[in-house]
């Protein structure tokens, strides 16, 4: 067989400033009830760069990995939310960091982690790299709405990400799954320099609809069964998503890692944060399979099937 890969670090970051629902109660016509009982967010972080809390995140995965930055050959940033339209952001991370080799942005919104932990798999496969970065950043409050209800609410800011590094025993991406659906793109969008707009119920009635059959997908690929998973990390927008999503693939929410309560959803950031809290909270052994699925605008959505074998 040829290079398989393996997630050998980790690491995430958030900004210091915690937004509480109670602080958007008075400025716009909504409530802490409204919002725990209809997303499951209780507070969100704001502020930071997309670059600053890559940076953070990159150096802590590095560490974990017990690698040196130079020690990486491609790092990929996954983000809707670039610092500058020119150059890509991961340029400056890959400065700041010290990393080795290439560096690109990928945008493929909510979905883009997924999509760039598929990537960087298939550099490696491809013989190209032997140790690659993947980072997701957004910092979604530098384009959200303050003063629209259905949007202030939810987006955030946030980064996580994983060094993948290539073995020549064993694959540990077992299956995945990559779509994209452009006709849904008047539900979900920013034009340049402005802020994003949603019709939130249109994009969450095809979210939980898209993260069943991509995982299903990508479970089966993977030669595998729902029972098989041991933990699953969801695109982390809405609780009743990741609630309804979980319940049609036959996954326990014990078995599911939620971490939007305190992070709301920070886009590419989301489901890197989910995996690192899981993994500081002992919830995850060598040999688990874990389960990806993240959708987003575009309508974009992927999944993976990942052993995990820590390091
Ligand atoms: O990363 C991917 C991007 N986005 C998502 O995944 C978001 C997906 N969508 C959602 O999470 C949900 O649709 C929302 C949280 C955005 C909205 O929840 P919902 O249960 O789908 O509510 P709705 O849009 O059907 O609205 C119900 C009511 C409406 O009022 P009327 O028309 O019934 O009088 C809204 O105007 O709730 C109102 N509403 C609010 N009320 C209080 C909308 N936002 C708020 C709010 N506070 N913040």
């Amino acid at each position: 067989m040829g290079f398989g890969a393996r997630i050998t670090g980790w690491g995430s970051a958030v900004p210091d400033t915690v937004v509480t629902n109670a602080e958007f109660e008075g400025r716009l016509a909504t409530s802490d009830e409204w919002i725990t009982e209809r997303t499951g967010i209780k507070e969100r972080r704001w502020g930071g760069t997309t670059s600053s809390l890559s940076i953070e995140a990159g150096n802590a995965a590095i560490k974990r990995a017990g690698l040196s930055a130079a020690d990486i050959d491609l790092l990929i940033l996954s983000t809707t939310t670039p610092d500058q339209a020119v150059p890509a952001t991961s340029a400056v991370v890959s400065h700041k960091i010290g990393t080795s080799g290439g560096a690109f942005d990928l945008n493929a919104a909510c979905a883009g982690y997924v999509y760039a932990m598929v990537v960087g798999r298939a550099m490696i496969g491809a013989g190209v790299n032997k140790k690659v970065l993947v980072l997701g950043a957004d910092t979604l409050s530098r384009i959200t709405d303050m003063d629209d209800r259905g949007t202030a609410i939810l987006f955030a800011d946030g980064a996580g990400g994983v060094v993948l590094e290539a073995t020549e025993d064993q694959d540990d991406f077992l299956g995945w799954d990559l779509g994209v659906d452009g006709s849904a793109q008047p539900i979900l969008y920013a034009d340049h320099g402005s802020y994003l707009r949603m019709e939130g119920r249109e994009v969450y009635k095809k979210a939980v609809r898209v993260m069943v059959e991509s995982a299903e997908i990508a479970m089966h690929r993977a030669g595998v069964t729902s029972d098989d998973i041991a933990l699953c990390v969801p695109h982390q927008a809405n609780i009743r998503i990741i609630e309804a999503a979980c319940n049609r693939l036959s996954i326990p929410m014990e078995r599911a890692s939620v971490v939007l309560d305190r992070f709301g959803n920070t886009s590419s950031g989301s489901i890197p944060l989910a995996l690192v809290d899981a993994e500081e909270r002992n919830r995850l052994n060598p040999g688990d399979l874990v389960l990806f699925s993240g959708f987003g605008a575009g309508m974009t959505w992927a999944s993976a099937v990942v052993r995990w074998s820590g390091n």
